[in-house]
């Protein structure tokens, strides 16, 4: 069964048939105590106002978030974004609140806040600075967290600009922070900030319980479907996991970063927007200007059953069940025994789509609900289907009989299934994070097969630069083997480097570099030792060359290659 999502996943243009779910003895994601549930829910100051924030404002915003009813919709973080602080520290190292944009400080914007029965969200970076060049809290980790649960803070935001440069890896870093948290003695929600630095795999629910899955989102729709790309399709993993679903659950959740609802060109857009964060379980932190938003605007934000979906206590997020060219349809099973099925079409062609209730394990008559226009369309016998979607738009249902046995999800794959063993080519293993163009599988990036020194390899990596990759290791792995170089198809003369890094991107501990390479130089060897490494880094960068991972493959001391 799993084999059959998988190639369905990664040939587009093929219908997933799940009929086998119903056998399948679908096991239930591991939900963790603590806070964050349900995806966390508020407005966040970053998508409507950058750094050009005030306690008057702010203050504005937590009256509109009760007036308009956001809050009673469930939007109970408000999160000030970068753009808080004063430039400097006080005497004492601490950080204090930029006194002319909030004069009345910290501690009195999240009274404020927790006198509209609001919660305090601020923003930090881990860095020494953060993106706009204010005071960080690297080096200043216990202080921070201690003047945040000093002044109230419920939520930090948790941002990784500079943090390649603090000669820590990102599970280090995060482990102080996730201490320093502990220590206060209060509950704070840590949302990592990474732009998707792969927290899903490397394990960012030890330390906080939201992660981004992709870089800044922009008030564009092409940039909210890439960035939901991150999370739902093969953005930032391999295909084969047919998206990031099985990495969230109740208590962790993949962020496919804020919202752009209101900021986009319409309500057709800001609805297909809405919906898809809804079934990718993302976390709601609206980015609209509050003080200027429409009723249109207001309906979206606050339809309680569209926001229902998003909060489901399952926590399932929602997977891609077909994608064809620009039509794709997802599954949401629900924890009522129902599921919500969202069709959305990204592109200008009208489609026609049908969803077979087989699919997601619902047969016979079925009832159909649309959440949108919150009415009943009627019952259906073994199909759905929606007719004339234009260009981004969607329809997003309810089916089935509430109160019956949950609907099975897919399989999720186990880690045995991604663990790069010894004696194994690293292209025959999914990835569990990629950034950038995503590699070629056993060929050149012009999908020819992988030639260097003029001889051909049958196994390897094709990559166009900028391109990150890592792999999951297991401890049977000794060393790692290939050959790398530019390819002498490369359409342009630049110079390319290959790197391999342990664990992550911000932890810049490299175990090998090429160096500047041009088209036409020998390729070279790499053999490094990687014992007891959990994950690995393959890094080529460059300006639009294509580079080679020739023969890549993982090794035991004794290894029979
Ligand atoms: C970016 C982050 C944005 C915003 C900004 C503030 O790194 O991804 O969401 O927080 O920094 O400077």
């Amino acid at each position: 069964m799993k084999n059959s999502i998988r190639r369905a996943s990664v040939g587009f243009g093929c219908l997933i048939i799940l009929t086998a779910l119903l056998e399948s003895c679908n096991k239930p994601i591991e939900a963790l105590p603590g806070p964050a549930r349900t995806p966390p829910m508020g407005w966040n100051s970053w998508n409507a106002f950058q750094e050009d924030i005030d306690e008057e404002k702010m203050k504005r915003i937590a009256d509109i978030m009760v007036s308009s009813g956001m809050r009673d919709a469930g939007y109970e973080y408000l999160v000030l974004d970068d753009g808080w602080m004063a430039p400097e520290r006080n005497a004492a190292g601490e950080l204090v609140a930029d006194p002319v944009r909030f004069p009345s400080g910290m501690k009195a914007m999240g009274d404020y806040i927790h006198s509209k029965g609001l919660k305090y969200g601020i923003y930090e970076c881990r860095g020494y600075l953060t993106c706009q060049k204010l005071p960080g809290s690297f080096e200043h980790e216990q202080t921070d967290m201690n003047s945040f649960a000093a002044w109230g803070v419920d939520y930090i935001k948790l941002d990784a600009c500079y943090a390649e440069i603090n000669g820590r890896l990102t599970t280090e870093d995060l482990a102080i922070y996730h201490e320093a948290i502990e220590n206060t003695g209060r509950e704070m929600i840590l949302s990592i900030s990474d732009f998707g630095n792969g927290a899903w795999a490397w394990g960012g629910k030890n330390y906080g319980q939201l992660w981004r899955t992709s870089g800044d989102i922009y008030p564009w729709i092409e940039s909210v479907y890439h960035c939901g790309e991150t999370s739902g399709g093969d953005g930032a993993i391999h295909p084969d996991f047919s998206g990031l679903w099985q990495f969230a659950a109740p208590g962790y959740w993949n962020d496919p970063d804020m919202l752009q609802v209101g900021n986009l060109e319409n309500g057709v857009e800001d609805r297909a927007h809405f919906s898809l964060w809804c079934m990718l379980a993302a976390p709601l932190m609206a980015g609209n200007d509050l003080q200027q938003m429409s009723d249109t605007v207001r309906d979206i934000i606050t339809n309680p059953e569209v926001i229902a979906i998003n909060q489901d206590s399952r926590g399932h997020q929602g997977y891609k069940i077909y994608k064809q060219g620009d039509a794709e349809i997802y599954n949401k099973p629900l924890a009522d025994g129902t599921a919500a099925v969202f069709f959305l079409n990204k592109g200008e062609k009208p489609l026609d789509l049908t969803l077979q209730f087989s699919e997601i394990g619902l047969k016979g008559k079925v009832k159909v609900r649309d959440l949108w226009k919150q009415e009943d369309v009627g019952t259906f016998k073994d199909s759905f289907t929606v007719g004339n979607l234009g260009q981004h738009e969607h329809i997003l249902i309810r089916v089935g009989k509430s109160g019956s046995k949950p609907l099975p999800g897919p399989e999720p794959m186990s880690p045995e299934e991604y663990t790069v063993k010894a004696d194994s080519y690293l292209s025959e293993i999914p990835y569990i994070v990629k950034r950038g163009d995503a590699p070629a599988i056993n060929r050149s990036y012009n999908g020819a097969g992988i030639v260097l020194n003029g001889e051909e390899y049958a196994y390897g990596l094709g990559c166009k630069s900028r391109s990150v990759i890592i792999y999951k290791l297991d401890k049977t792995v000794d060393r790692l083997h290939a050959l790398v170089g530019l390819d002498e198809t490369s359409p342009v003369d630049e110079t390319g480097r290959f790197r391999v890094l342990i664990e992550d991107a911000f932890g810049g501990r490299a175990i090998f570099g090429s160096g500047k390479m041009d088209k036409g130089d020998d390729a070279m060897e790499l053999d490094i030792e990687v014992k007891g490494l959990d994950f690995l880094l393959l890094e080529f960068t460059g300006k639009g060359v294509f580079g080679n991972w020739a023969d890549l493959r993982a090794e035991a001391d004794q290894s029979d290659y």
